[in-house]
């Protein structure tokens, strides 16, 4: 058995918060009860942040029968304990160590696409676009991505062409992106900002860039928590969206010379700019919320700086050449996989019983080099499985009502 891993005495630590996490992941266990053996002689390579939840995922793809590699799609994210159990008590093979440099990272993805996998699992399209870039694609028969970003990267791939297997895109199913990116990056983000930093949100001025439903769910939690929340936009539609929902809304060069706290999450790069940064209040928090760390402009921050100091766990000090202070929170990566655990396992519970359902759904189904969304069926499905498992029931539609809702005649 082949292993990369930091240290297989965290073992112990790591499988009990694995099981923990499988409390709240009663979706996943049920379709992989349902298809037990289904993934008999099928080869995974999972390109995934190494938490718990992913864990839950993987020993779910083993338990069907299918051999899995597992390396992190971010260098900062792997929770080491959780590698070590994966390895100890599941036999599984992970190649990813928190904190590894840019090399190690590519070294860890080679190594997956080394194993001659059927099919890929990805979050931001690293695993993907490596195997394209590398002509590491023979044998592989589809692919899942699991975040908006990877879900673009693939869609440009698609476009220009060059896209050698089918995609599933987990990410654009409703039972992910209206709970996983709404709640889950909701709640984990202000985790992150608040494990690292330990301030006060109430009175704060919290600057959201960005209103998908990333940006969204932060919001929703900022201003519960007390904070006046200021939203960013570039398109029209989701700035009149945050002003009717009650926040205010600007660029981003006039927010930041309030802000306490900018939050990005748009999946675009240099949204804080150095232009922003010179204007910035003095004190103020950046962290980023999107899959990579390009939102924030780190290279003009190092620029525009006499010095800087780590002061505490994932928070960077930055004095400017004009006596600003700006604090850097994860190194301007994802904020809640950095300083917090990511999204907790009831969201992940949907998001990764998509990834599973995937899986089964690519080997059974004939699919043309494309990103396909799963089919409306899959997504009532698991919505349906999330409702049994949570105890909760909901109303059918009588007869009458299914006529009504077919026919045209009737009106006032
Ligand atoms: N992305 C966001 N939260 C996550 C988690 N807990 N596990 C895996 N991927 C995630």
């Amino acid at each position: 058995m082949e292993y990369h891993i930091k240290d297989i005495n965290l073992a112990d630590i790591g499988i009990k918060r694995i099981e923990w996490s499988g409390n709240f992941m009663k979706v996943l266990k049920m379709l992989s009860q349902e298809y037990k053996d289904k993934l008999n002689g099928i080869r995974i390579s999972a390109c995934l942040h190494v938490t718990a939840e992913t864990a839950n995922l993987i020993i779910a793809l083993k338990e069907s029968g299918a051999s899995v590699r597992l390396c992190a799609s971010n260098p900062l994210s792997t929770q080491d304990d959780i590698a070590s159990a994966l390895v100890k008590y599941y036999n599984v093979e992970v190649f990813a160590i928190r904190g590894e440099d840019n090399t190690t990272y590519y070294e860890h993805i080679y190594k997956c696409l080394e194993f001659k996998p059927h099919i890929t699992l990805d979050d931001g399209a690293d695993l993907t676009s490596y195997a394209h870039i590398n002509n590491m694609t023979n044998g592989i028969v589809g692919g899942t991505e699991e975040t908006t970003t990877g879900v673009i990267r693939l869609k440009s791939m698609q476009k220009e062409n060059i896209l050698r297997y089918p995609i599933i895109a987990v990410n654009d199913s409703r039972t992910k992106y209206l709970f996983d990116n709404r709640y889950g990056t909701g709640q984990s983000t202000i985790d992150g900002i608040l494990r690292a930093t330990n301030i006060l949100i109430p009175g704060k001025v919290v600057v959201i860039c960005g209103y998908g439903y990333c940006g969204k769910g932060i919001a929703m939690r900022a201003k519960g928590m007390g904070a006046r929340v200021i939203i960013t936009e570039i398109d029209p539609i989701r700035a009149l969206e945050a002003f009717y929902d009650g926040y205010e809304v600007m660029p981003v060069n006039q927010a930041i010379k309030i802000a306490d706290i900018v939050i990005t999450a748009t999946g675009n790069k240099n949204v804080v700019d150095k232009e922003d940064l010179l204007s910035a209040k003095d004190g103020v928090i950046l962290a980023n919320s999107g899959h990579f760390d390009v939102e924030i402009n780190k290279k003009a921050l190092y620029e525009l700086s006499e010095s800087y100091e780590q002061i505490r766990e994932n928070v960077i000090q930055f004095n400017l050449k004009n006596n600003k202070r700006i604090f850097l929170l994860a190194d301007g990566r994802l904020v809640n996989l950095v300083s917090a655990e990511g999204h907790p396992a009831e969201v992940m519970d949907m998001s990764f019983s998509n990834q599973y359902y995937s899986v089964i759904y690519i080997l059974n189904n004939k699919l043309e080099n494309k990103v396909y969304t799963l089919p409306y069926e899959v997504d009532m499905k698991i919505a349906e499985l999330k409702l049994k498992s949570l105890g909760i029931q909901i109303d059918k539609l009588t007869k009458e009502q299914e006529e009504y809702l077919k026919s045209w005649r009737e009106g006032t």
